[in-house]
């Protein structure tokens, strides 16, 4: 057996499979998002242990954990979780949808070093903009930062006692020399950090480390139990529906939105706002694009009706030519493809019969022109998507991976329903880490459903995005503040 831990942005899932990947049992545990300014996101790490307390409880109630051979971990990327030299806590994680850096980071990426060895823009969300922040407003803190850990690696270094990082997850703090898979000394010093702030490295498929013998103990398991190096949680998704070739993608629609594609080279390109990053087995890269509110920015407009998600999309019926209405789904910001902290969202064109289910659809429609974005930036620099899955919550509405299907001209793949989140290739990884061979482990789901574009409504849907983008370069430099 082994068990696959996601700490997601809105809760954290924990699952146990067997060697014939059945899922055994499942639980989750809700977790909160903190704003204490605009464009802050900030979550206590000592809530994530509680969580993930609660949720092993809850496995070892559902299944007897004795036959467990290894543990892997995922994660929402890029949370600067700020230990000091005892390894407490000093300050809140400031996680990736966070933009309060967005000043540090615009310095960062102009020295020429960050692009060149990272791969990649340093964005706001990323890990060393967020020290750099620390370090200018929060001196007394900075000076007590010994370790910086990612938020997976924090719960490793609960359930393991060790200081581990691996490839997926490192490869998005802006300090991974991310061609060599290693920390770059160069990149460390100019945030006014050192090798001794890192923590080791290992491949995400390779053992990190063991499971504290008290842990083992208290939820029933062996003295031996490994835990997986594991992978940030587009790359853990990624091994989940076996996205591990060039060729093969998928479309995350969770809380981000995520266009990611294997890659058996590493090919960056910076100016595309494309994120190109190490996977979570060796030798094997990935491109991603990335919305920083996809399904958030359902949710958003849910609290803002008074309803939940599935009930706003639940009625929809057949995919319709969007609506006249648009809807710029830039909350907080946007990554892919435009860098851009400071512009949010915006509702565009509503007249006198605007309604809930137009403005619904302008949500859902604007994170498919997102989409489209994503997959410009990412075929511009030569990526090809031969295969494409849809997974995350929104992949429950088919009218959205509709939309999608449309706007991309791609038929979607949609999974055999069950559990093929972070959590789900987490526990893949701990097959390999338990020894099992990568393509023995990670091969792709059972696909239930073929969702086709809709193809009188292709037009529509690019004069729709022709829109969207028109009205992005009217509003952007426009009132927000990063
Ligand atoms: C990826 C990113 C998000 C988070 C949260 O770069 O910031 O997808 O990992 O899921």
């Amino acid at each position: 057996m082994y068990i696959g831990l996601d700490l997601g942005t809105s809760g954290l899932k924990g699952i146990v499979i067997d060697d014939a990947q059945t899922i055994c049992a499942e639980a989750t545990a809700p977790l909160q998002v903190t704003r204490p300014k605009a464009g802050w996101s900030e979550q206590a790490p000592q809530d994530w242990l509680e969580a993930a307390e609660a949720v092993l409880s809850s496995l070892a109630a559902q299944a007897d954990l004795s036959a467990v051979r290894a543990i892997g971990l995922s994660a929402h990327m890029h949370g600067a979780t700020l230990l000091d030299d005892q390894d407490r806590v000093v300050r809140p994680c400031i996680l990736w949808n966070d933009t309060r850096a967005a000043a540090e980071a615009d310095v960062m990426d102009r020295n020429p070093i960050f692009r060149k060895l990272t791969g990649n823009i340093v964005f706001p969300g990323f890990t060393a903009p967020k020290l750099a922040w620390v370090r200018r407003w929060e001196p007394e803190v900075f000076a007590k930062v010994a370790k910086v850990l990612l938020p997976k690696d924090y719960l490793r270094l609960w359930l393991s006692a060790a200081h581990v990082a691996e490839m997926s997850d490192a490869a998005g703090t802006s300090w991974l020399d991310v061609g060599a898979r290693a920390w770059s000394d160069e990149l460390l010093e100019a945030t006014g950090l050192q090798r001794a702030h890192m923590p080791d490295l290992v491949e995400g498929s390779e053992p990190s480390g063991m499971l504290r013998r008290d842990l083992a103990a208290r939820w029933g398991m062996r003295a031996d139990v490994v835990i997986a190096g594991g992978g940030g949680d587009n790359a853990a998704s990624a091994i989940g529906v076996g996205v591990v070739r060039s060729g093969e993608a998928f479309v995350s629609l969770g809380t981000s939105g995520v266009l990611f594609a294997a890659s058996d080279a590493y090919q960056p390109d910076p100016a595309s706002a494309v994120h190109s990053f190490c996977h979570a087995v060796p030798q094997t890269w990935h491109q991603m694009g990335v919305i920083l509110a996809a399904s958030d920015a359902l949710s958003w407009f849910g609290r803002v009706l008074g309803a939940a998600p599935e009930d706003m999309t639940s009625g929809l019926g057949p995919l319709q030519a969007p609506s006249a209405t648009l809807f710029l789904p830039y909350l907080g910001g946007e990554r892919t493809p435009h860098n851009d902290a400071v512009i949010r969202a915006s509702f565009l064109n509503l007249d006198h019969s605007t309604d809930h289910v137009a403005m619904t659809r302008a949500v859902m429609e604007g994170v498919t022109y997102a989409v489209r974005d994503s997959f410009d930036a990412l075929t511009s620099t030569g990526t090809k998507i031969e295969r494409l899955l849809a997974v995350g919550g929104g992949s429950k509405s088919d009218y959205w991976v509709q939309a999608i299907a449309t706007i991309l001209g791609l038929p979607i793949e949609l999974p055999v329903s069950g559990d093929f989140g972070g959590a789900f290739g987490a526990a893949r990884l701990a097959m390999m880490a338990a020894g099992a061979k990568v393509s023995d482990v990670a091969y792709a789901p059972k696909i239930a459903r073929v969702i086709d574009p809709a193809p009188g409504l292709t037009d529509e849907f690019m004069a729709g995005l022709s829109a969207y983008r028109a009205a992005y370069q009217a509003l952007k430099g426009l009132g927000g503040s990063a």
